[in-house]
């Protein structure tokens, strides 16, 4: 399962590549070399700070500060997620038990809200802090406030910096956690 990317090949190409077949051959060479760089796998909440909710599968999520505690995820302009982060300016990222692969599936277009029984497509969520919903089953979670977003083209890398974080109650913290290679999924390159 990969999520689609551009349909034509992308520059800048590097010399000698000029024709079409050339750059059709380098954009593949590319997207293969790009797709081996290792990731972890998440589900990021965010919240209109009313009665919206959402998580989706993420894969692009980083520290990139020490102090102040800093953490960058990429995300699709045309996702939910993008309009809610955009709005109530905060996420959640959500680690997945290895044993749980199967979630990050459910996640991957705009989840169906129970706000009564507290559900995001039949899975337990809690709000966290800063109102971002948290998966339950999640082993561990961090909660962000927005401090930057930076224009990428087709996503935007939003910085949050970390206003909470925990285990979940009862869970080793040395629980293995989902991480891209544990899966048949790619995205990007
Ligand atoms: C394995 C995998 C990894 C993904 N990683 C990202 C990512 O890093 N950033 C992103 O914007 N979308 C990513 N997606 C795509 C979103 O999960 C998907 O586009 C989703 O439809 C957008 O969610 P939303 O509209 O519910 O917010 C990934 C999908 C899969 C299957």
């Amino acid at each position: 399962m990969a999520a689609p990317g551009p349909s034509a090949p992308v520059g800048p190409f590097p010399p000698g590549v000029e024709t079409e077949e050339q750059r059709s051959d380098y954009d593949k060479r590319r997207r293969r070399v790009l797709w081996t760089l290792p990731y972890g796998l998440y589900l990021v909440g965010s919240t209109d700070h009313g009665v919206k909710r959402n998580l989706m599968t993420l894969n692009w999520a980083t520290q990139v500060s020490f102090e102040p505690k800093l953490l960058g995820i990429g995300v699709q302009k045309d996702a939910l997620t993008h309009e809610l982060i955009t709005e109530g300016r905060v996420f959640s990222l959500c680690t997945v038990d290895r044993e749980d692969r199967a979630i990050v599936r459910k996640f991957t277009k705009p989840v169906d809200v129970d706000l009564e029984a507290r559900t995001l497509n039949g899975f337990a969520f809690t709000d966290g802090p800063s109102g971002a919903p948290v998966l339950d089953a999640s082993p561990a979670w961090v909660d962000c406030e927005v401090r930057e977003a930076v224009d990428c083209g087709g996503h935007t890398f939003f910085i949050g910096e970390v206003v909470d974080a925990g285990f979940r109650p009862g869970t080793a913290e040395d629980t293995p956690v989902l991480r891209m290679e544990d899966t048949r999924m790619s995205y990007g390159g």
